[in-house]
């Protein structure tokens, strides 16, 4: 696809399409008011007749002859008190559903004209580029490598997307919003891949492959050895039930000053969850093939800080392993020493994210981190909480939290804080070790988020629970590239 912005009066494009927004009632935008000029006052004749109500997200396919564009596709962009950056994201979710599929070859989108209420971070011409390109990508994916029937090659080659210059500010907009759609796409192939492919030793090569084709990007891989050296033992506790032997994979993108500290993301990377010798039902267990969103979340944003190349230094860990019931796999009641040097009883071999996250936070003590944020799909008791709208969002820092639930807002990407008192530490009391890996029924998110928290003292860290937002279930099943949009906005306000 090849995508562009444009300055140039409408009616001078020709185009197989023109996409613009109808308000329902209020003023009109004016690419809109151009547009019906041009088309001798089509659309108020339209709107008067009812056929054109504007309601949001309504879109309606005028087809047109002797005109410089085929067909016009309105969008509506609904009242104006109600308009918000949510109801805009509906707008362009569903420009892009009647696009995908549709006659043209080409289309001008002039919609960027379309205001809203919010703040000037969400609602300037920037960040609207920015979701138009995000969405774009966002919407166009489709993932059909084990199809053995392809569908048909798409029509649509050409997107032209109007705005009031072609600077460099917004130039740059569109393109962070593209880059970070298509990082949204790379963490939905990631996901979308079956088990049986995607497995750690896999997971290490699609990073190996992003620093062959990025010079930006290095990585490092740490074998079962190398991590029974350094005593990653929980790490090794988690894959020992499994074929497929785990790896922690490393990736350095240092674009910033040599002395600026990194951020650093870590990655659950479960790449199958059985629950291990802990069983899980049956039911729905295909889905835990997405136990590796965390991770891939941090390989999708990685790949738009190498598209992008901002001035910051970003790590990004995964903790990569499949968790399997065999005979030697860990047991409930297994004791193991962590590479703090803290001891786990594990309790039930189902919580194995806390597991193999506690040794790589640890482990990331040694790049001196500016902030670390982990993304996991780590509790079911985080669905039962919040659902599949927001994400969860535990920390040790009031500063960095603020952060990220702000880059949330500001993307739609959203996050919701849960508390990380102190009074919630002792669920994870044991009476033969340390601690242990499971702190009852009660709060399970929080719980596994102070199972975490006592790894990652030294530092500034935030963990985001993407348990109810890395996937769809039901019809719609398959990955949704979340957290990517928040974790680009987030570590974009870093950099130089
Ligand atoms: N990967 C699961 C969490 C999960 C379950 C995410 C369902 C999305 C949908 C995690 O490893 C797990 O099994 N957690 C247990 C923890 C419990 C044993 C304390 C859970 O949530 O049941
Ligand atoms: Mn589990
Ligand atoms: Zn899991």
């Amino acid at each position: 696809m090849n995508f562009s912005l444009s300055s140039t009066a409408i009616t001078a494009t020709k185009t197989d399409c023109l996409v613009i927004g109808l308000p329902e009632k209020g003023e009109w935008p004016a690419s809109t008011k151009a547009a019906d000029d041009a088309l001798g006052g089509l659309i108020t004749q339209l709107e008067k007749t009812g056929d054109l109500a504007g309601k949001n997200a309504a879109v309606n396919t005028l087809p047109l002859v002797d005109q410089p564009w085929q067909r016009v596709i309105v969008i509506g962009t609904g009242k104006d008190a109600d308009r918000t950056a949510a109801s805009y994201r509906k707008c362009l979710a569903a420009m892009v559903g009647a696009l995908k599929d549709g006659p043209s070859g080409s289309v001008l989108i002039a919609i960027s004209d379309t205001g809203f209420s919010g703040d000037a971070a969400s609602t300037s011409e920037d960040a609207k580029l920015n979701l138009i390109g995000r969405i774009l990508e966002d919407q166009l994916y489709t993932f059909t490598d084990f199809k053995s029937e392809q569908p048909a090659a798409r029509k649509l080659k050409k997107v032209v997307v109007q705005a009031s210059d072609t600077d460099k500010a917004l130039k740059n907009a569109l393109n962070l919003g593209l880059a970070t759609g298509r990082g949204m796409n790379y963490t939905k192939d990631l996901g979308n891949t079956p088990p049986n492919i995607c497995h750690p030793v896999w997971l290490a090569e699609q990073a190996q492959a992003m620093a062959k084709d990025n010079d930006c990007i290095q990585t490092e891989i740490l074998d079962e050895k190398q991590m029974e050296e350094l005593g990653m033992n929980t790490i090794l506790a988690v894959g020992k039930g499994s074929k497929q032997p785990p790896r922690l994979i490393v990736m350095e993108y240092r674009g910033g000053n040599a002395n600026d500290k990194p951020y650093v993301l870590v990655g659950k990377g479960i790449t199958f969850d059985t629950g291990g010798i802990s069983l899980k039902p049956g039911e729905g267990m295909d889905e835990m093939k997405y136990d590796m969103g965390g991770s891939a979340s941090v390989f999708g944003t990685m790949k738009v800080i190498a598209e992008t190349q901002p001035k910051i230094n970003v790590v990004a860990v995964i903790a990569a392993a499949e968790n399997m019931p065999d005979g030697g796999a860990s047991r409930p009641g297994d004791i193991v020493t962590t590479l703090s040097g803290m001891t786990v009883e594990i309790l039930n071999t189902d919580a194995e994210g806390r597991l193999v996250l506690c040794d790589a936070l640890t482990y990331v003590k040694k790049f001196d981190p500016a902030a670390v944020v982990d993304m996991a799909t780590l509790t079911g008791a985080c669905i039962i909480a919040l659902g599949n709208q927001a994400t969860g969002l535990l920390s040790n820092n009031d500063e960095l939290a603020n952060e990220l639930l702000a880059a949330g807002e500001r993307t739609g990407d959203r996050a919701w804080r849960l508390p990380l008192w102190e009074e919630y530490q002792s669920q994870l009391d044991s009476n033969f070790a340390d601690m242990a890996n499971i702190g009852g029924r009660p709060a399970g998110t929080i719980t596994a988020g102070c199972f975490l928290s006592r790894f990652a003292k030294e530092y500034r860290w935030a963990h985001l629970d993407i348990a109810g937002t890395a996937w769809n279930s039901g019809k719609a099943k398959g990955a949704t590239g979340r957290p990517v949009p928040l974790l680009v906005n987030y570590l974009m306000t870093h950099a130089g």
